[in-house]
């Protein structure tokens, strides 16, 4: 393997300046956690813009992107098409709390294009659809425990930030967070992913089989880096949910219309009772949404007695970007191309881990995947935990100063856009496999 600087090369005075007077108003400088480099030892990015597959920071400096702002960006930084109808849009009017006909046309895409959605509600981010999802679920069950797989993430709601407790399928899991009242985790059971066995099982125990409201889970995992589901784990819980009378929801907010038009729920052949989406359904703008099966959505207010509600819930704006983005992924062969496009770095790189008997792999689904650091396969937390991160944040700062930005975290997943070129897809291929050499 290289032997790589392990210190910052690229020149970012401004950059700097800007993060520490950043700091001095917003807490750690930053609106969300992940963006503040924790444990890289730099001073995080400030970027100014974007276009296609580049960003540039304040300093000017120009960098290939494969964070793709977490994921809503499968056709690049502002791509044209999504850029005009955004702006003709808002020329219109940027929100008005009053329905728009744009929120049909939208919802209506999405109930063509995903079969087990009848009707969907739009919110503002993921988070808002996982919660209101899973209130949705407890409405209509009249249950309360929740249960979800360690090292998901659903956004952070009080009730889905636990963490495993210590007993495998411990129903009292502890906080990942200071600030959540003991009485709102106790409904929340976290299992072990993956795990058919121990999961049936505590699904059917009786004392947890009348209580159980929902069932909820990302198909492909992707806060834990790039790690799917087994077919046969998803058709387990389809089955014994539906046994005990409890919803399967998919959080689809990273896989939905990034992995196919009907997202893990089509690829799997598992249909959900109900799904959460976000990221490319909002086309770079913030919305998200829920939908699912008729008969539980109509239990939402107005019509039922689930409330759930938004000042700028389905904005006019972001439901224009979202269709043309929506649309633009159905020009057939696009998601051929999203793969081809990722395979220009994944294939030589499974190579070359084979070939070379080095500890690392790729985790590819589509367009999305993960380079792994200290383990041949990754298929549940206990494997998570055996990864070496000080060899990724190495690999990280390497590729940063070839002005190359994947996501800072060895948890998270890369995510390949339409807008990558063909050369630049090449030279990040190069450097890793440079990398590895
Ligand atoms: C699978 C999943 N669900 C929910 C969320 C929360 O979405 P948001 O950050 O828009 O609130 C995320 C965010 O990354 C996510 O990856």
């Amino acid at each position: 393997m290289k032997l790589c600087q392990t210190t910052e090369q690229i020149e970012r005075p401004k950059s700097k300046q800007c993060y520490q007077e950043l700091c001095e108003v917003i807490p750690g400088g930053v609106n969300s956690p992940v963006r503040a480099f924790k444990g890289l030892g730099i001073s995080p990015l400030v970027v100014e813009r974007g276009a296609g597959d580049q960003i540039y920071d304040v300093d000017g400096n120009a960098y290939i992107d494969y964070c793709g702002s977490w994921g809503p960006l499968i056709h690049g930084h502002a791509h044209p098409e999504i850029v005009a109808a955004a702006q003709k849009r808002l020329a219109m009017g940027s929100t008005f709390g009053i329905t728009t006909a744009i929120e049909e046309q939208l919802a209506r895409e999405v109930v063509n294009l995903v079969p087990s959605i009848d009707k969907i509600r739009f919110v503002s981010s993921g988070t808002e659809a996982t919660m209101s999802a899973v209130r949705l679920a407890r409405g209509y069950t009249k249950r309360n425990l929740v249960v979800k797989f360690a090292g998901h993430y659903h956004g952070h709601a009080d009730f889905f930030l636990v963490q495993a407790g210590s007993g495998v399928l411990g129903l009292t899991p502890t906080s990942s967070s200071a600030g959540i009242p003991e009485g709102i985790i106790q409904h929340t059971a976290c299992l072990p992913f993956n795990d058919i066995e121990a999961c049936r099982a505590f699904l059917l125990h009786p004392d947890h089989r009348h209580q159980v409201a929902a069932v909820i889970i990302e198909p492909i995992a992707g806060n834990i880096g790039c790690v799917p589901a087994t077919t046969e784990f998803l058709q387990m819980l389809r089955k014994v949910t539906g046994e005990i009378g409890a919803l399967l929801i998919f959080d689809e907010v990273i896989t939905g219309f990034r992995v196919g038009l009907g997202g893990a729920q089509e690829m799997y052949g598992v249909t959900p009772d109900l799904t959460c989406f976000g990221k490319v359904i909002g086309g770079g703008f913030p919305a998200a949404a829920f939908g699912g099966r008729q008969d539980i959505m109509d239990l939402l207010a107005p019509l039922g007695t689930v409330y759930q509600g938004g000042t700028l819930s389905g904005n006019p704006v972001a439901m224009e970007a979202g269709l043309k983005s929506l649309k633009m992924l159905q020009v057939p062969g696009v998601y051929q191309e999203l793969m081809r496009k990722t395979n220009i770095i994944t294939e030589p790189l499974r190579k070359l881990f084979a070939a070379k008997d080095i500890n690392a792999c790729v985790q590819q689904v589509g367009s999305m995947f993960t380079i792994f650091f200290g383990a041949t396969q990754v298929r549940n937390m206990s494997d998570v935990s055996q990864l070496d991160t000080t060899k990724f944040t190495e690999f990280f700062l390497y590729l940063f100063n070839e002005g190359v930005y994947i996501p800072p975290s060895q948890y998270e997943v890369w995510f390949v856009s339409m807008a990558h070129e063909e050369d630049n897809l090449m030279r990040t291929r190069d450097l890793i496999l440079d990398y590895f050499a």
